[in-house]
């Protein structure tokens, strides 16, 4: 591996070999997602607790501090809307002199597997790659679903997983599932990162996912609207930065919620 993408993935995956990304790239195509109207002050606390920061160009000039040291993954795909008429419907929205300019340690691109726009969402991806890897830049693979979250399960997500690994990704992001989670590790050659999803109704369903998909494989998270989207979004960070690097159990990490959740933020 060159220098640089070695380099650029010691900058977000930590020496115990996990990861806590947090996202806040949620607005590139649903707007002013609730909790995110003001990304700036909604990550201001949490900050100190991620390993890393998703988002995009936009986001990044106007609500982070360039002094900031925390590296970034540039979220470079879009160009659709909630309110549009795909999602799937893709394409890459940053150039990558921009992602150079911003110094960004590696890049998010969404693929589309059995949606209309597979193809597009797939070649996009290659041509990221070989445009990245020229540079020493990783490139993060989402496996996206868009509205259609009832697909979350093993096989599919394995094939998806699969295909952005060939590709080129360095890093696949994925969601968890509950039945057998491991065959989506096992059969991906490259570290596995899982999103959250909509926000589940309880802290401990969360730390319960996240640990069982830690003990499967997945090197960590990179999870958004189950943290900023809490009640006590910094009780929730601390714990799951527990949970990923201190190997705390579900049971443990919710008692440190409960405790932190009483501290002001
Ligand atoms: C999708 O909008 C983005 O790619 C998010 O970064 C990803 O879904 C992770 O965020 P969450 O945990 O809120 O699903």
């Amino acid at each position: 591996m060159v220098w640089g993408i070695r380099n650029r993935l010691a900058q977000l995956i930590q020496k115990d070999g996990r990861v806590l990304f947090l996202p806040i790239d949620h607005g590139y195509f649903q707007g002013p997602t609730h909790k995110l109207e003001k990304p700036g002050e909604t990550i201001k606390p949490l900050l100190p607790y991620a390993d890393a920061i998703m988002l995009t160009r936009g986001i990044l000039r106007t609500c982070v501090d360039p002094i900031s040291k925390k590296p970034i993954i540039l979220r470079v795909s879009g160009g659709s809307s909630v309110v549009g008429d795909d999602l799937s419907n893709e394409d890459q929205i940053t150039s990558i002199r921009e992602i150079i300019r911003l110094n960004a340690s590696a890049v998010s691109m969404s693929i589309f597997i059995g949606s209309k726009y597979e193809h597009q969402t797939l070649i996009n991806l290659a041509k990221l790659v070989d445009e990245c890897e020229d540079y020493g830049i990783p490139v993060m693979a989402v496996t996206a679903v868009g509205r259609e979250l009832e697909k979350r399960k093993a096989r599919f997500l394995a094939l998806c997983c699969r295909i952005a690994a060939e590709i080129g990704a360095r890093v696949v992001k994925t969601y968890y599932c509950p039945e057998n989670f491991h065959k989506v590790v096992e059969g991906c050659p490259v570290p596995i990162v899982i999103a959250g999803g909509p926000r589940v109704d309880s802290e401990i369903e969360v730390f319960n996912f996240i640990y069982d998909a830690l003990q499967n494989g997945a090197i960590g998270v990179n999870l958004g609207r189950n943290v900023w989207q809490s009640q006590y979004p910094v009780a929730m960070i601390r714990s799951l930065r527990a949970l990923i690097h201190e190997n705390y159990t579900p049971k443990e990490a919710h008692n440190l919620f409960n405790k932190n959740k009483t501290v002001k933020d």
